[in-house]
This record gives C-alpha cells, structure tokens and sequence, in this order.
C-alpha cells in the first residue's frame, strides 16, 4: 500500500526501450515512468503489443538479443538497473526482484524434478544453508504455494503437472529468496478461469503474508479488479493512465480505459455494461505516432491529438491521464467526457 511520505522500492523514470530487426527500428517502450512502493500489488494493463513484456523485462535487462535500453532509469536499492553491470543484476535477479511468466513450461526445465529446481534457486542465492536446509525450505515452498503432499510431489518431473501446479511450482521458485518485488508477466492468462481464480488468490494470500510489492502485467482488466491496488494503463509504449484500480473501474480518466473497459463483461466488475471490443488496432511501432497513439481509434481526438503526445495531467487525487482533453487549455463543454471528468 501506499504510504504518505514512502519512498518507492523501484522507480521506473522515462524509461525507453528500441529493438532492432530487419523491418527498421522498433521503439516499444517511449518513455514509460512510474513507481512501486513496499506491499502494493501495481497492474500493468493494456491490449497485446502495448510494451507491457518489453517494460518488464527491461527492468531485469532480460531482454532478446536486439534489445536494447536506450534511455531512461530504474533505480533499485540505489543502484540503477538500466545500468548495471552483470554482476549486479545476477545478485538482483531472482533474489530481490524475480519474474513469473504466462508458460511455466518454457522456464521450467522438463528434465529436472521441480524440488531440485526450486532447490538450484535457493543454492544459488543462500549459500549460508546446509544441503538438508535447502531441501527444508523447498518443502517449505512447496506447502506455501499450497501444493499438497509436498514430500511426494518434490520428486515429480513437470510434465506431471497441470498447468495450474506448475504455475505454482513457478511462483515457489519467484519467491523462494523472499524478494522484494515480483512482476509477474500473465500470469494466469493460459490458465482456465477457475485455476486463474486459485492462482489469483494464492497470489494476494503471498503478497500478505511475505510483505513483498508485486507488479501485476495483464491484458485483463477484470483480473487487474481482483487483486491489484493501483493500476497503469499502457498503449502504443507509453502510460495512458494512472490511478487507484477503484478510480479506473469507476471512473476512468482516459478514453483508451473507458475502451478497455467496455470490454470487461459485467459479471466480473458487477456494473451495468455492455461488452463491446475497441475498434481498429494497436499502431505499427516501426512507425509510432508523434501524436496521441491512440488517435486513431479514439471517439474524442482533436486536431491537436495528431500533432504531439500529451503530457501526464493530474485527474485528481494520485491520478494521471495522458490526454488532450485534460488540457486547461482545451474547450470546455460540448464533450461529455471531458465534461465528467471536470465535474465529477
Ligand atoms: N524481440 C523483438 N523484436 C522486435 N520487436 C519486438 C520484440 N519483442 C517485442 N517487440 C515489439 O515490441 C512491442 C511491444 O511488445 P510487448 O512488450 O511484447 O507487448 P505486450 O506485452 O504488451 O503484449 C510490439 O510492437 C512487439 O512487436
Ligand atoms: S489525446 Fe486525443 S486522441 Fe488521445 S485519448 Fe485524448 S482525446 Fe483521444
Ligand atoms: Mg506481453
């Protein structure tokens, strides 16, 4: 949770990450700023192809080969991670921050029974325990991500999982050296509902229980609903929004948001919508936009939208929204958008 006066676990500043590839360069992350403070679960939330993978695995530098961080900042327990050498990051990774991905199967080594591949995390990372400690504590882990029979299944190969446990098996490795942050990139989104509902819960039960922030990447906003505190809408590479989740889910302060959200269907939130897909598609990041990324698909635009990116304007009480009609400048009346933003 925020607190008045905290300072961030990990703050994020303009950061700017580019591939390069036959077709050109790609500019996938354009300047992406935000921070994380101790114990609060941050969405990232945003269709396919907005930058959300590209950002967070920029912030472990665990990007493909043609990545490449081209500006900006993270700064971490006084380091800067956009900077940091490999043997820096060796001693971060996994061990004060750490990831999960969608597919355990592609982390997980299908040779390897998954006690010994929890163990491997611990050895690598506490060298101050003793063989039969390690093998405690990846018992420990077992139970913790609520794996029953813990002593039988250490010695099970990953095929002989379901999704569902070795997404488990994928979280006790995340948190086996009692990290600081975990990101955990969809997380559920391979899973069936009521696996992602168990995996959800398991999640938040560890956030309370270890103390630890974890960052939240989804292109779910009803999923973003049941387990996040504070939520970034990204598009195009860049943040469109900031808020509190209840600020966007009841009123949000973007037109890209309001779009995300008419496609949420209504059991999840309990609100009276209807469900209905954002027209068009996400743009070409060979080419982006000087404009508003969204432009182009957005009901609201105005000449302006083109022409330059909006800043972050305040839409409240810790909210941002990188929108035109926030402007001071910009007209007022005649947008019932704009115009609920402003008097609601
Ligand atoms: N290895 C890569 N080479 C070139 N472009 C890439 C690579 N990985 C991702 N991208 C591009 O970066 C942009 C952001 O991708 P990504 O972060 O994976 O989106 P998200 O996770 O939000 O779905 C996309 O335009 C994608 O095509
Ligand atoms: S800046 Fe313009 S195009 Fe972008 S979301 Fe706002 S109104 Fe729409
Ligand atoms: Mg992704």
């Amino acid at each position: 949770m925020r607190q008045a006066g905290a300072s961030p676990i990990l703050s994020v500043k303009n950061l700017r990450t580019a591939f390069v590839t036959s077709g050109g360069r790609v500019d996938a992350v354009r300047g992406v700023s935000f921070d994380l403070y101790r114990g609060e679960v941050l969405g990232i939330v945003g269709e396919s192809g907005s930058g959300k993978t590209v950002m967070s695995t920029s912030i472990l530098r665990l990007l493909p080969s043609n990545g490449l961080i081209v500006g900006g900042e993270i700064a971490f327990d006084g380091i800067d991670l956009a900077k940091a050498g490999t043997r820096a990051l060796r001693k971060i990774r996994g061990n004060r921050i750490s990831m999960i991905f969608q597919d355990p199967m592609s982390s997980l080594n299908p040779l390897v029974p998954i006690g010994a591949q929890i163990e491997e995390m611990i050895i690598e990372h506490r060298k101050e325990l003793s063989m039969a400690e390690v093998r405690a504590e990846a018992l420990r882990l077992l139970g913790l991500v609520r794996i029953p029979e813990p002593e039988s299944r250490y010695r099970a190969y990953p095929h002989e999982f379901s999704g569902g446990m070795r997404q488990r098996v994928m979280i006790a490795i995340a948190i086996a050296c009692g990290p600081d942050v975990v990101i955990a990139d969809e997380p559920t989104t391979a899973l069936d509902v009521t696996i992602q509902e168990q995996i959800l819960m398991l999640l938040r039960s560890l956030r309370d229980e270890l103390d630890m922030s974890v960052i939240f990447i989804t292109h779910d906003l009803g999923v973003v609903a049941e387990i996040c505190t504070r939520v970034i809408v990204m598009y195009g590479g860049r943040i469109m929004e900031e808020a509190s989740a209840d600020d966007i889910f009841d009123s949000p302060a973007h037109p890209y948001t309001a779009g995300l959200l008419a496609s949420v269907p209504n059991m999840v939130l309990d609100k009276a919508l209807s469900l209905s897909s954002i027209p068009g598609s996400p743009p070409d990041m060979t080419r982006p936009p000087d404009g508003c990324p969204f432009a182009p698909r957005c009901g609201h635009a105005m000449n302006i939208c083109q022409a330059g990116m909006p800043p972050m304007y305040s839409a409240g009480e810790s909210r941002f929204s990188a929108c035109w009609l926030l402007a001071p400048e910009a007209p007022t009346g005649g947008n019932s958008f704009r115009d609920g933003l402003r008097h609601g």
